[in-house]
């Protein structure tokens, strides 16, 4: 009897908790905004501006409202700091343009022996490797982020200090591009990480984060497009550039952290069984998906219905695994850190859903090797 009721009270109590619905009448709506804008410190230049801005957050309230419904129990969709952002203005400025990912004949030779059975759960957040989160602010730089946390990770697991790594440097100097391919590094405009790996191996260094520090993104840097920069498979370069901002200013080798050097880099198999064994054996990967739906993503596991596998425009990394169990049965996720800030989503990072190759999150999957 005591079982039924603690099951019937866990089933209201989840009935009741997953329904978030924003009101969507004008009075209501504008509330909201003051709100949302006073929270977030949101000052817009002029009135056009400003009516603009409010009528995508009506807009996007809607929006989050089907997306709750759709999610239910699932996924919890709450307005951020990107709720007056149209989803097209969320893609050309947060992400990347969509790609297929690279198809590479596979090096990889990793998955061989799997672990098995797999733990439950398994979280690189709890060992001391994985630095805070960090926030990209309005470009494509999620690339840079993505290569430096690995990096961070391979660094710390081999018994150095905890250390930010510049992300920066990579958004200004790092120009690589596989003509081949047709991929390139393209500063504020997107990127690969497994393109980055290979040029800081080629640069033989990296500076620390407090030395070559984070500017992009919050208009207080304007350094010019990176050396090699491709216009053709990277589109238009910034219009306006400060060279003195630029890599060739700021690089300084003097700085590099001794002993860290980047020797060759590997891409993980798809599968997942593989993924997770790789994750636990090497570190915190380098992974890329589809992220158009994760906008307004505030926690739970992402599972959206629709979400093509081949349209890559975020790089993240990967740091755990584990299962969630509640009455509605047991779900398998990844858990990821985003560079979206901390206040983004769960405390900065996301899960999703595991074993399903979900927004193709297994397609890209990438790690750097040190020198030992
Ligand atoms: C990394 O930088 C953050 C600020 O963004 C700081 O709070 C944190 O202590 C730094 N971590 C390390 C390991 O230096
Ligand atoms: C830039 O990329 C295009 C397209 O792949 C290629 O044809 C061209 O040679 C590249 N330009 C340079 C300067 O490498
Ligand atoms: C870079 O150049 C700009 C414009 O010429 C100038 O205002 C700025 O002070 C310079 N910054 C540095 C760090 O030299
Ligand atoms: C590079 O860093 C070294 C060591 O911190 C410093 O002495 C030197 O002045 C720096 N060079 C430039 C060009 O900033
Ligand atoms: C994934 O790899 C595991 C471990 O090697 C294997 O048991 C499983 O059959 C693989 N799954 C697929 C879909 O190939």
């Amino acid at each position: 009897m005591a079982l039924v009721w603690i099951g019937l009270s866990l089933l209201l109590y989840s009935l009741s908790t997953e329904c978030l619905r924003y009101p969507t009448d004008k009075d209501s709506a504008r509330k909201l905004f003051r709100g949302w804008q006073n929270e977030h410190r949101k000052h817009y230049r002029t009135r056009e501006q400003e009516v603009y801005g409010f009528e995508v957050f009506h807009e996007n309230l809607k929006k989050i409202n089907e997306l709750n419904d759709l999610h239910r129990s699932r996924t919890e969709y709450r307005i951020n700091k990107f709720a007056d952002m149209s989803v097209s203005e969320f893609k050309s400025k947060i992400l990347m343009p969509p790609r297929k990912p690279p198809q590479r004949g596979t090096k990889t030779c990793l998955g061989s022996k799997v672990t098995d059975p797999l733990p439950q759960s398994f979280d690189w957040t709890d060992k001391g490797v994985v630095t805070s989160v960090k926030d990209q602010g309005t470009v494509g730089t999620c690339w840079a982020f993505s290569t430096i946390g690995n990096i961070e990770g391979q660094w710390a697991i081999m018994g150095k200090p905890l250390t930010n790594l510049s992300v920066e440097l990579l958004v200004d100097c790092d120009g690589t591009q596989d003509v081949k391919d047709g991929e390139a590094d393209c500063g504020v405009f997107g990127g690969w990480p497994f393109l980055a790996f290979q040029f800081i191996q080629k640069l033989g260094g990296l500076e620390t984060w407090e030395d070559y520090g984070y500017c992009s993104g919050s208009g207080k840097c304007f350094p010019c497009a990176p050396p090699g920069y491709n216009k053709t498979l990277c589109g238009p370069p910034e219009s306006y550039c400060l060279k003195n901002q630029s890599c060739a200013a700021k690089l300084n080798r003097t700085k590099f952290i001794t002993g860290l050097e980047v020797v060759s880099w590997e891409q993980v198999d798809k599968n997942e069984t593989i993924m997770a064994d790789q994750l636990m054996k090497l570190g915190p990967l380098s992974i890329a998906l589809n992220a158009a739906l994760l906008q307004f993503y505030h926690s739970g596991i992402f599972d959206p219905p629709i979400c093509d596998p081949q349209d890559l425009d975020h790089a993240v990394l990967l740091v755990g695994f584990g299962q969630e169990k509640s009455v509605f049965g047991t779900r398998d996720f990844w858990k990821v850190k985003n560079s979206w800030g901390h206040k983004w989503g769960e405390e900065g990072y996301f899960r999703i859903k595991r074993g399903v190759g979900k927004c193709g999150m297994n397609t890209q999957v990438v790690n750097a090797f040190l020198k030992q």
